[in-house]
């Protein structure tokens, strides 16, 4: 929320059977606080008017280069004079070439080679138009140009062929304008991180668990993404997409997490662990499923490894951090936390209402003290964390 708060953004929509997508676009880059400005090329108004585009901007829509609703008659270098970004969502493979050659026969292209912003290309094509040598050389140039490419991804496309061509989903768009903006406060560092609840199996269908969301470890692995990190998230079962350009290993149990951790580590310099690791598992899970026999019964259960403690212990460990969640005594027991499992950083939060809220109120404690955040949505908090852990990296 309010990630975007005090930007201005044009958005370029051209004719692709995505610009319907792009309305949805318009609505959440609004949300994230960026006031958005809609240029509508004339194949981008054969798909979605600009009435439409106006009711969801809250602003005028322009599609004429020749449009005297401009004083100046200057549209063409005032709609980008203070815009942060512009962003063409769908562009066709059409537009791409034009913006390779500085052609300027419309108002996006004219604005788009008369701009002094950065310029965010979500390519959205038939998968042929796409792998054609010509489009190819095109996205090789742009990119060569400083134009950041968003996307695009694989899958089914509107002519009912399967490949690599659809624009990102307005989701993932807009989380990426929103890292496009981030300060790269993590570039080339490699973060392994855990995430959501382990599963401690009893039987084949019954287990142990709790109930971890794994909403502040994926914020956190998108926040150390747009931080300009590369990210591993070793995750327990989650309901949750993979935050964009995250390396997931999908894992059950503690022993599997740790054995994961293990595999990603070689090359980490930084290490968080996110996970609700279940500090007991049964001593033996049953083959079959138990049937009930009206007895009462009980289950042996063995102590997890501490998987945060094992790294932190190795010889040359990563930078270290921990989350502690308690019901009371914070302080005291997020500071014992740190000490025991020999953590520079641990991320210490009260838990009066269980885990799994969308807001979080984090204190952070490392060897200079203890450094509370203000409470807020999650994403938010995150971007705090990875700040703050940023400025203790040996190096920075
Ligand atoms: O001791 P406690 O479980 O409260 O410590 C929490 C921290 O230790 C978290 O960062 C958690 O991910 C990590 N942890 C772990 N393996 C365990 C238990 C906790 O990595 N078995």
């Amino acid at each position: 929320m309010g990630e975007l708060k005090g930007r201005k953004l044009v958005l370029g929509v051209t004719g692709g059977v995505a610009a319907y997508k792009a309305a949805e676009l318009v609505r959440l880059l609004g949300k994230a606080g960026a006031d958005v400005h809609v240029v509508l090329t004339e194949g981008g108004a054969r798909f979605v008017t600009a009435v439409t585009f106006q009711a969801l901007s809250g602003n005028r829509v322009w599609t004429d280069l020749w449009d005297p609703r401009m004083d100046n008659n200057m549209a063409h270098i005032d709609l980008t004079r203070d815009a942060d970004a512009i962003i063409v969502a769908p562009a066709t493979a059409d537009v791409m070439a034009k913006f390779v050659h500085g052609r300027a026969d419309d108002l996006l292209t004219t604005l788009c080679l008369a701009r002094d912003c950065p310029l965010l290309v979500a390519p959205a094509m038939n998968r042929q138009m796409w792998e054609h040598p010509a489009t190819r050389r095109n996205a090789a140039q742009l990119r060569a140009d400083g134009v950041t490419l968003l996307g695009p991804a694989a899958g089914e496309q509107a002519c009912g062929e399967v490949g690599l061509g659809r624009m990102l989903e307005p989701e993932e768009l807009c989380e990426a304008v929103i890292g496009f903006f981030q300060p790269k406060l993590l570039a080339g560092r490699r973060v392994v991180m855990t995430a959501g609840p382990t599963f401690e199996a009893i039987d084949p269908v019954r287990g142990i668990t709790n109930s971890s969301s794994g909403k502040m470890a994926y914020g956190l692995a998108r926040a150390c993404v747009q931080a300009g990190a590369e990210v591993t998230l070793v995750s327990g079962p989650v309901a949750l997409s993979t935050p964009a350009g995250c390396a997931r290993v999908n894992v059950k149990s503690a022993l599997e997490m740790r054995e994961a951790v293990f595999a990603a580590l070689p090359g980490a310099d930084v290490f968080i662990g996110v996970a609700a690791v279940a500090d007991y598992r049964p001593a033996a899970s049953a083959e079959h499923k138990i049937k009930k026999s009206g007895e009462q019964m009980s289950i042996t259960l063995t102590p997890n490894p501490d998987i945060l403690a094992d790294v932190a212990g190795l010889a040359s460990p990563p930078f270290c951090v921990g989350f502690a969640a308690e019901s009371r005594n914070l302080d005291e027991y997020a500071e014992g936390k740190r000490k025991a499992k020999k953590l520079p950083l641990i991320v210490g939060n009260l838990v009066q209402d269980g885990l799994g809220g969308d807001d979080n109120e984090v204190v952070l404690f490392d060897a200079a003290g203890r450094h509370p955040l203000p409470k807020a949505p999650k994403p938010e908090v995150a971007r705090a964390i990875v700040a703050h852990l940023a400025g203790l990296l040996p190096g920075s």
